[in-house]
């Protein structure tokens, strides 16, 4: 498993550090992945909104789509960062990422985000870990007031859906509007995706 990992994550790593532009770029098989779980919410209310794109990135691929997203939609940006770095030796992080999975563990957060009442929409971004969100994505979301907020999951991975967390989140936050998920497999389809939404620019 850890071999696939391995091989997942340079494939996508190549894939979105090249510019997640064109078709040609797409990894071949591995894109191939289920549509996006449905959600309980499929697009966001009409009217204008304010919004943050919080994002988890252990290598940088989640970290440059959260930026366009923010580009594109005139939100405002939030990393969230554990209390303890992950490792930067990859299978020592993926070590911890499944023990943690298994585990359920909810590892602590260095910071919350300020002022969320501000904020209708709050899009969620992370890497796919072992089939999943990495878990202090969990601990952010359960740490934060979000209960009537829109949430907007998306996720970078090597070839895994975003199906799993998408519904996992959903089941986290019963009293918030968990809005249709993207797998971001190119920066291309963000324009569509959040036109969708209704939260193009
Ligand atoms: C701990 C760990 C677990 C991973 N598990 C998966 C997985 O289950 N499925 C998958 O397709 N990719 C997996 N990957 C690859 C990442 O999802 C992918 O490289 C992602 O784009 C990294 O995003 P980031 O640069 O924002 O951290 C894993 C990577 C790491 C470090």
């Amino acid at each position: 498993m850890k071999k696939l990992l391995v091989i997942l994550a340079a494939v996508c790593s190549l894939f979105i550090l090249g510019g997640c532009g064109s078709a040609g770029s797409k990894p071949a098989d591995a894109a191939k992945t289920a549509p996006a779980a449905a959600a309980k919410t499929a697009a966001v209310a009409a009217g204008s909104h304010k919004v943050l794109v919080t994002y988890f990135s252990w290598s940088g691929n989640t970290r440059k789509v959260a930026e366009a997203i923010k580009a594109q939609t005139g939100g405002d940006l939030f990393e969230i960062k554990t209390q303890n770095p992950y490792p930067t030796d990859y299978h020592a992080c993926t070590d911890i990422a499944k023990k943690e999975l298994n585990e359920k563990a909810r590892p602590a957060v260095a910071a919350k985000a300020d002022k969320l009442e501000q904020y209708d929409v709050i899009f969620v971004g992370y890497p796919i870990w072992w089939g999943d969100a990495p878990m202090v994505v969990y601990t952010f979301l359960e740490g934060s007031k979000l209960d009537g907020k829109t949430i907007v999951p998306f996720a970078t991975s090597g070839g895994s859906g975003i199906e799993t967390s998408v519904k996992n989140i959903t089941k986290d936050l019963p009293k918030a509007k968990v809005a249709k998920g993207l797998l971001v497999r190119g920066q291309d389809e963000l324009a569509p995706w959040l036109k969708e939404l209704g939260l193009g620019k």
